[in-house]
Formats: structure tokens, C-alpha cells, sequence
């Protein structure tokens, strides 16, 4: 439990340094990252790119995955992942175009393309740290109330509450927020060797409690990180107010 925000974008980011710092990369394996979008990260992200140009980190040795995309949004949309992303981290980062895999709510098979991207994250060695923020009815990436703990990478139909809750993003017009994404599983989340999720603010405070008291549930899919062997949660103090 950190502070406030602040503390807690510092507390992450410092703990993704010193992962990758202390990772020998070798060319079979290099650390590999599970990457969220969403408001939660970008403090992080902030001061993991005010580490590179410090020079205190490198992302030359990082292959990242991110968590999901939207189905049916272009690319270059300003509210796409792969826009979010491009702007919140990889243009201001070292790490290689072909280090950098988000799932393409656009491809012509969409079964195909998370059935892909299970054998990359595999071919690549497996996650060393999965990163996670968390939705206020306790999702993780998109896998909505009653998605299987042991669910892989798929198509999701997005509930109304998260459609509601995104469109501050789409001009606050719920229509415009895409109906389904495309998004790893619990299962996909939970076979990272660690799992760190980050939770701020008094709108998490109930997600928060459902997670960390209540039991192990699929409908709040994030609480499986409970059954993880190397999970942490890192949140403010706001967050805690259910606890
Ligand atoms: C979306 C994302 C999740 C994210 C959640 C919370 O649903 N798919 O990965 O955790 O939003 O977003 P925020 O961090 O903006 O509260």
C-alpha cells in the first residue's frame, strides 16, 4: 500500500527496473513483459521513460505482450491500445518494433490471431512479469464477471458497466466504445512466472475488497491472482478504503 498515486507509479516502476536490470538476457530468451493500457499504468510509464532517459534502464533485451484491443477500432484511432501504447511508452523507448506484439482486433480471422498469439507468448519463453490494472467490477484486461479463471486468449464481449466506464474515453458516448474485444485469458495472466497489478483511487476501493477478502471467484476475475505464487498488488491508499 503506497501514499497515494505518485508513490504507487514510482513503487511499479521501480520494481519493473529492477526486473529487467537483473535479468540476463540471452538471444533463446529475453525478459518478457505483459503490458496494460488504461489510466492506471501511465503514471509508470512515465517513470519508466524518465529511467531510460536517465539511462538507469534499457528495453533493447524486452519482448512486451500487451494485455488486449479492441475489436473493430483502426489502428490509428486515438483511443486504439496500439495508439495508447505507441504514445504512453514505445515512442519515447528503446524497444524494438519487433520485440512489440498487441493483439490486432482488425485481423480477418480473429480465432486465428489469439490462437497466434498464445504460441508467440510460448515461442518467446513464457511472461517474466505481467502487469494489470483492474476494472471497478474486478476485471482484469477485459475478462468480464464470469469469464473462466482458466481462460486464454479470445474474443470478449464487453459488459455495459465497462462500456459505460470507457466512453470518458469516446466523448462520453457509451455507442462508441466497440462492443467486443479480443483479450488474454485469466489462464494466459496467471502462467506469468509473477503478476503485478495496479489498483488507485476510491472508484477501486470496492473491487479491491471483493478481490483481497472475498474468495476466489469468477466474477471478479482478478481475484485468482490470490492463488498466484509471486502476485502483488500495488495500490494507494484510496484504494484501501473497503479493506
Ligand atoms: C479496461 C482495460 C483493463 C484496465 C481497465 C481499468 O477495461 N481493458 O486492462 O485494467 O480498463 O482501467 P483504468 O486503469 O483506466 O481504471
Amino acid at each position: 500500500i503506497e501514499k497515494d498515486y505518485e508513490q504507487l507509479a514510482e513503487w511499479a516502476a521501480e520494481h519493473v527496473i529492477k526486473r529487467i536490470n537483473d535479468f540476463n538476457p540471452t538471444p533463446q530468451k529475453k525478459f518478457v513483459l505483459g503490458l496494460p493500457t488504461g489510466s492506471s499504468p501511465i503514471g509508470m510509464y512515465k517513470k519508466l521513460i524518465q529511467a531510460y532517459n536517465e539511462k538507469r534502464v534499457s528495453f533493447k533485451n524486452v519482448v512486451t505482450f500487451n494485455m488486449d484491443e479492441y475489436v473493430g477500432l483502426p489502428v490509428e484511432h486515438s483511443e486504439s491500445y496500439h495508439s495508447f501504447m505507441h504514445n504512453n511508452l514505445f515512442k519515447h523507448v528503446d524497444c524494438p518494433n519487433e520485440n512489440i506484439h498487441i493483439l490486432n482486433g482488425n485481423a480477418a480471422d480473429l480465432e486465428v490471431e489469439c490462437a497466434n498469439y498464445e504460441k508467440q507468448i510460448e515461442e518467446a519463453g513464457g511472461i517474466d512479469l505481467f502487469i494489470g490494472g483492474v476494472g471497478v467490477d474486478g476485471h482484469i484486461a477485459f475478462n468480464e464477471p464470469g469469464s473462466s479463471l482458466s481462460s486464454r486468449t479470445r474474443q470478449k464481449t464487453l459488459t455495459q458497466e465497462t462500456r459505460i466506464v470507457n466512453s470518458r474515453f469516446f466523448g462520453n458516448d457509451m455507442n462508441k466504445v466497440p462492443a467486443y474485444a479480443l483479450t488474454v485469458g485469466v489462464g494466459t495472466v496467471m502462467d506469468a512466472r509473477e503478476v503485478m497489478v495496479l489498483v488507485n483511487g476510491h472508484a477501486k476501493a470496492r473491487a479491491l475488497q471483493a478481490v483481497v477478502e472475498g474468495g476466489v471467484s469468477q466474477m471478479f476475475t482478478i481475484s485468482a491472482l490470490q492463488m498466484h505464487q509471486h502476485g502483488i498488488i500495488v495500490c494507494d491508499e484510496a484504494a484501501t478504503d473497503e479493506l
